[in-house]
C-alpha cells in the first residue's frame, strides 16, 4: 500500500461483537490500515451490526444513511457491514444501500483482508454470508488497545438453544467450542501483552465442550485457566440457568482467580412465559440455583437479563417477575421490551402485548432494580474491596477507576502506579451506578498517594 490508509469501525451489540471488532481491527492492521477515531478521514469504514432487537437494526440503517455523503466526497472510500444484521440481510443490504461495498457475515471475518483487497483492485461489491463448519476467526489473538489490563476471549461460537424470541442461533450458527489448548495459548499471549483479567465469552458458556463428545467441559476449562500464572481474574458471560451444574458452582469456591460474579439471565419469573420462551427451567429451578450459588459463595454478585411484554404475558405473569426480583435482589440487570424478530418461534405466537403496556412494565421493573442496585452498593460501604485499576477516571484526572471482583465500578484518588494493579480500597459510599472509595493507608503509602 502507498499512502497510509485509515480504518474506522463502529460496533453495535454484545461483548462478542465488541471482541469481533477487535479481531477485525487486528486483521486489517495486518494489511497496513491504521486506526482513526474520525470517520470522515477513514479510507475504510466497517460497521459491525447487531440484530437482537428491532431498534438495534434501525440504528444500523440510519448510520449507513449518514455515511452516504462521505462516499460522495471521497469516492475511494470503502464501506463494509459485518456482524449479525449482515448475516441476516446479506445481498438485500447491497440493494437497499447502494453506497455499500462489502457485506460479511459472522463466519466470514477471516476473509476480510482478501475481500478488501479485491474491492480495492476491482471496485466490485462483495458479499459473503456463508455458514461454515468451523469459524476460522475464533483464534485471532487481538490484545486490547493502549495497554488495557482486561481482555475478552471467545471460547465458543454460536448457540443451539433456540429461545423462542431470539435470533442469535440463526445469525451465529451452531455451537462450536474452541479447544482448551487453543484457549490457554491465547491467554498466555494476552498475559505477555500485560493483560491481568480475562472474560470468557460465549452465548452459553456452561455448555462449553458439548461438541467435544466426552472431552473437556466448562468447569475443567476454568480449573485449567485458574492455573495460568499472572492471570489474576477470570470472568465469564453468559450462563444459561438450565446448564448451571453443581460442579460449575463449586468453581467459585475452588478456583481462586474466578471472580464472584455471575450473569445469569432469568428473562421472566412466570413459568408459563418461561415455557413459551423455551428456556427449559421454571422460576423454582432458578431460585434453587441462586440459593445454591449463595451457599457456595455467600457474597457472589448476581446480575440478570429480563424481557417484559413477551407474547401472552399477563399482569399476573409480570407480577411473578417482580416477585423473583424481590426474592433474589439482583445486584444489577439489563431489561428490554420484547421485540418482534421475524423468523423466530415467538413471532408466530398470539397474544402480542401493547407497546404502552410493555413500556409501563419496563419502567416498573427498572425502578425496582434501581432500588436493589443502590441497596447492594450501599451494603458495600465500610468494606475493603480488591480493585483492579483500569485507568484514570474520565471526570476527574486525580481519580482512578477500576472494578471489584463482584464487577462494581469503584472511583478513588490514585496515581499512575496503581493502573494495572490490584489495590485494596475501603468503600466510602455506594451510589446508583458506582462506588466511591479510598485506598487503604497501607496502599497509599506503597503507591505514594497523598
Ligand atoms: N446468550 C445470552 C444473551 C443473549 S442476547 C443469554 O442467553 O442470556 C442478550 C439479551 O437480549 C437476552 O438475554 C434477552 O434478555 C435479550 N433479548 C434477546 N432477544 C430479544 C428480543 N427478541 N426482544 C427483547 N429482548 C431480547
Ligand atoms: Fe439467544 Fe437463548 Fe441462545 Fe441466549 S441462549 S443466545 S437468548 S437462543
Ligand atoms: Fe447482537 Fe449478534 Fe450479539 S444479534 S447481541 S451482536 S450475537
Amino acid at each position: 500500500m502507498g499512502d497510509t490508509q485509515y480504518l474506522h469501525i463502529r460496533t453495535f451489540g454484545c461483548q462478542m461483537n465488541v471482541h469481533d471488532s477487535e479481531q477485525i481491527e487486528k486483521l486489517l492492521q495486518g494489511m497496513g490500515y491504521k486506526w482513526t477515531d474520525d470517520e470522515s478521514s477513514a479510507d475504510l469504514i466497517i460497521i459491525n451490526t447487531c440484530g437482537i432487537r428491532e431498534k438495534a437494526e434501525q440504528k444500523v440503517y440510519s448510520l449507513l444513511g449518514r455515511l452516504k455523503y462521505l462516499k460522495k466526497v471521497k469516492p475511494g472510500l470503502i464501506i463494509g457491514v459485518g456482524g449479525c444484521v449482515a448475516q441476516q440481510n446479506g445481498h438485500e443490504f447491497l440493494t437497499r444501500v447502494p453506497h455499500l461495498d462489502l457485506v460479511f457475515g459472522t463466519h466470514a471475518i477471516h476473509r476480510l483482508p482478501e475481500m478488501v483487497e479485491g474491492i480495492r483492485n476491482s471496485g466490485c461489491r462483495v458479499v459473503d454470508t456463508a455458514f461454515r463448519d468451523s469459524v476460522q476467526s475464533l483464534g485471532i489473538v487481538a490484545p486490547p488497545r493502549n495497554g488495557a489490563v482486561s481482555a475478552y476471549i471467545t471460547i465458543m461460537q454460536g448457540c443451539d438453544n433456540f429461545c423462542s424470541y431470539c435470533v442469535v442461533p440463526y445469525l451465529r450458527g451452531r455451537e462450536e467450542s474452541r479447544s482448551v489448548d487453543d484457549i490457554i495459548r491465547e491467554i498466555e499471549c494476552l498475559k505477555n501483552h500485560g493483560v491481568r483479567e480475562i472474560t470468557l465469552l460465549g452465548q452459553n458458556v456452561n455448555s462449553y465442550g458439548n461438541t467435544f463428545h466426552g472431552g473437556s467441559d466448562f468447569p475443567a476449562l476454568l480449573r485449567a485457566i485458574g492455573k495460568v500464572d499472572g492471570i489474576e481474574r477470570i470472568r465469564f458471560t453468559t450462563s444459561h440457568p438450565k446448564d448451571l451444574s453443581d460442579e460449575l458452582m463449586d468453581c467459585f469456591a475452588s478456583v481462586g482467580t474466578l471472580c464472584e460474579h455471575i450473569h445469569l439471565p432469568v428473562q421472566s419469573g412466570s413459568d408459563y412465559v418461561l415455557e413459551r420462551m423455551n428456556r427449559k427451567y421454571t422460576s423454582g429451578d432458578y431460585l434453587k440455583r441462586v440459593e445454591q450459588l449463595r451457599d457456595v459463595c455467600p457474597h457472589i454478585s448476581i446480575t440478570s437479563d429480563f424481557i417484559v411484554g413477551f407474547p401472552g404475558e399477563s399482569d399476573e405473569d409480570f407480577q411473578r417477575t417482580l416477585d423473583v426480583m424481590e426474592r433474589v435482589r439482583f445486584d444489577n440487570s439489563f431489561s428490554f421490551k420484547y421485540s418482534f424478530r421475524p423468523g423466530t418461534a415467538a413471532a408466530t405466537m398470539d397474544g402480542h402485548v401493547d407497546e404502552r403496556i410493555k413500556s409501563e412494565r419496563l419502567s416498573v421493573l427498572q425502578s425496582l432494580q434501581n432500588i436493589h442496585t443502590q441497596l447492594s452498593n450501599q451494603a458495600d460501604e465500610g468494606k475493603v474491596k480488591e480493585v483492579l485499576v483500569e485507568g484514570f477516571s474520565k471526570n476527574d484526572r486525580t481519580d482512578v477507576t477500576g472494578r471489584t471482583r463482584t464487577n462494581k465500578i469503584v472511583n478513588f484518588r490514585g496515581n499512575i502506579d496503581m493502573v494495572g494493579t490490584v489495590v485494596s480500597v475501603k468503600i466510602i459510599e455506594g451510589y446508583a451506578h458506582s462506588l466511591r472509595g479510598e485506598a487503604t493507608a497501607e496502599e497509599r503509602e506503597k503507591k505514594h498517594v497523598g
